[in-house]
């Protein structure tokens, strides 16, 4: 079965708990697309030629879930060729037979315009800068420094920028628990692939 679940949403949405668990549910892969570009951020020199040569070991680092490396990640974001170079991995995993859910920025309007359901994951920047300074630590304040920095980033460039595809449906989980904004992503996939 060809069955692809895209999640795009900016970060600490709330994204990747939500894959695992739709992904867990149905049986389907789950690719983090945002680990690509965390990988080739990490890995210095030209980004572009890191794009060009990832590798599992690059995947395998330990350190790719810093603060920094989100900053470096969405950095080498901005380059077309860097997101160009990752373009063909991304579509084959989305179409892989057995289903697959992929997680990131650009799923729904870029990568994979034709998935079967698109969700749109998002809440507010303190709720998101929250979430992710009880994983981080360190002061709040620069935690939410950054997210809203690395969102408007994301936002503003000019190569598959953060947004809702027009057919996305948005889960707002600012005032959601986990159990319930993974629910309502079951729930939808569900529908889908029931009707
Ligand atoms: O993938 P993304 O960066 O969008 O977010 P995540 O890693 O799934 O979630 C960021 C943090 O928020 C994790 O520690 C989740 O456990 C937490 N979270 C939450 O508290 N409430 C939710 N409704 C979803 C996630
Ligand atoms: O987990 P979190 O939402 O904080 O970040 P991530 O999904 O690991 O993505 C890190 C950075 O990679 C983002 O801020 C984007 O700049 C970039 N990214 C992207 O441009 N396109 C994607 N499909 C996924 C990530």
């Amino acid at each position: 079965m060809i069955f692809t679940v895209a999640i795009d949403g900016p970060a600490a949405a709330g994204k990747g708990t939500i894959s695992r668990a739709v992904a867990a549910r149905f049986g389907f892969a789950y690719l983090d697309t945002g680990l690509l570009y965390r990988a080739v951020g990490a890995k210095g020199g030209d980004p572009v030629e890191a794009a060009r040569t990832l590798s599992e070991a690059d995947l395998a680092r330990d350190d790719l879930r810093t603060l920094e490396a989100g900053q470096a990640a969405s950095r080498v974001a901005t380059i077309p060729e860097v997101r160009e170079a990752l373009v063909d991995f991304q579509r084959r995993f989305a179409r892989r037979d057995g289903g697959a859910v992929l997680d990131g920025r650009d799923i729904g309007t870029v990568i994979c315009p034709e998935a079967e359901v698109k969700l749109y994951v998002t809440a507010s920047a303190q709720v998101r800068a929250h979430r992710r300074w009880l994983e981080v630590g360190g002061d709040e304040a620069q935690v939410l420094a950054e997210v809203m920095e690395r969102d408007k980033r994301d936002a503003d460039r000019a190569v598959s920028p953060l947004k809702a595809a027009a057919d996305a449906v948005v889960i707002d989980t600012s005032d959601m628990g986990i159990s319930e904004a993974v629910a309502t992503a079951i729930d939808i996939v569900r529908a889908r692939i029931g009707g």
